[in-house]
């Protein structure tokens, strides 16, 4: 194919100001197989920003220009993200209109869903069904606040950059999921018998062997997935199918919580506890800290309760099919292994550094790939190009 033929989408810098960390990222999209061309992280003080509330706003400017600094991004828009609370996510039932006349109404259909003032929220929407009976259709309401998203886009430009998308960091985590989805290449079975049976077919076991789950496509659309990101302070769990979200929450658990007992019931010092957090687990009681992380993680066990009722009383689903963590949690020693044992179901860790490439000098050795399952916000909102240029 002629290169110079192919439209070159335009660039965003990605900002993901997280609670603990700031990422900075870019990606070049015109290649098949996006690169990452830049990238930088900054550790925030813990004061800096506070159950999602920036406390010491200078600081945080100052970091994030720092960060910009370090990755030594070009003069190019910015994607960020508001935390999850920002946004709520609701399934609701009205007239049967067309989508033009629906994207009016949503406004006084939202008044009776969303516990916001409707001044104070964008909205958006997506048809589930377009018919379910008694001439009704059923939506998928998003709601945002937009003095969380204005504030955000206030807060980049004083930083001294141009803010162009301001996102919400569930759906950037969901952005980076659908494309990490798409991407995984199932590999081929190859049996000594050279007809393969059709997939269904009783006989199916005896060609794969150990490897069946190879059998099954990775994207399997009518799973509901969810996607946990451990981060600083929250978590953030978020449901999806099919590109849908069902629900999304942020539970108030995060990396800090596990820090926390690990430095009080292993008497560590703060910086040894994040170490333990991080996976280092040298010198300390290792079946200790297993047991906190799995007490710990039972409160994420818990704070999934109600999105499994929903699932269930909504007659959606019996339950998730898959778990994806992701953020600093993912390190967490034997959370993944907790979480995936509870639920019973698929689980994975994400890994978005598998699916791009990216000059290796950007990261220290091995650091790549510890460093991939903190970077889905970041790699979603960089992969909210679009507008050709
Ligand atoms: N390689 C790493 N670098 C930095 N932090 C790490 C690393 N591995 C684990 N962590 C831990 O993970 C946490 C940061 O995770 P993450 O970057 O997902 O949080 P965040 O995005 O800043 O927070 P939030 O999404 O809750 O606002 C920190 O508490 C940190 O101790
Ligand atoms: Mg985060």
């Amino acid at each position: 194919m002629f290169g110079f033929l192919k439209k070159k989408k335009k660039s965003l810098i990605a900002m993901d100001i997280g609670s603990n960390v700031i990422k900075v990222l870019r990606l070049d999209t015109s290649e098949e197989r996006p690169v990452i061309t830049h990238f930088a992280m900054k550790d925030l003080p813990p004061e800096a920003i506070v159950d999602g509330e920036i406390m010491d706003r200078e600081l945080v400017i100052q970091i994030i220009q720092d960060c910009a600094a370090e990755a030594d991004i070009p003069d190019e828009p910015v994607a960020s993200a508001v935390a999850g609370r920002a946004v709520i996510v609701k399934k609701i039932v009205m007239d049967k209109m067309s989508e033009e006349d629906a994207r009016e109404a949503i406004y006084w259909e939202a008044e009776q869903h969303v516990p916001f003032d409707i001044d104070d929220i964008t909205l958006d929407f997506q048809v589930l069904h377009e018919d379910v009976g008694a001439d009704q259709m059923e939506l998928m309401l998003v709601a945002a606040k937009k003095d969380m998203i204005l504030g955000q886009a206030e807060l980049i430009r004083d930083a001294g950059f141009r803010p162009e998308v301001i996102d919400v960091a569930s759906f950037a985590n969901q952005n980076c999921w659908e494309y990490l989805s798409a991407e995984t290449v199932i590999e081929p079975i190859v049996a000594d018998n050279p007809v393969l049976p059709e997939p269904g077919d009783d006989d199916i076991a005896d060609f794969v062997g150990d490897d069946s789950e190879t059998l099954e496509p990775e994207a399997n659309t009518d799973e509901f997935v969810a996607l946990l990101d451990v981060g600083g302070g929250l978590t953030n769990v978020h449901i999806v199918k099919d590109g849908i979200p069902y629900f999304t929450k942020d539970l108030p658990i995060g990396v800090a919580h596990f820090t926390e007992e690990f430095q009080k019931q292993l008497g560590l010092s703060w910086e040894t506890a994040q170490q333990v957090a991080r996976g280092q687990l040298d010198g300390v009681d290792k079946d200790l800290v297993l047991d906190i992380v799995r007490t710990v993680g039972s409160e994420i066990y818990k704070g999934l309760e109600p999105s499994l009722s929903y699932l269930k009383t909504a007659g959606e689903a019996d339950g998730i099919d898959r778990i994806v963590l992701s953020g600093g949690g993912a390190h967490l020693p034997g959370l993944f292994q907790y979480l995936a044992e509870v639920y019973a179901i698929p689980s994975e860790i994400a890994d978005p550094l598998a699916c791009l490439d990216y000059d290796p000098d950007l990261f220290a050795a091995g650091e790549a790939e510890h460093l991939s399952p903190l970077l889905t916000v970041g790699i979603g909102l960089a992969l909210r190009e679009g507008v050709s240029s």
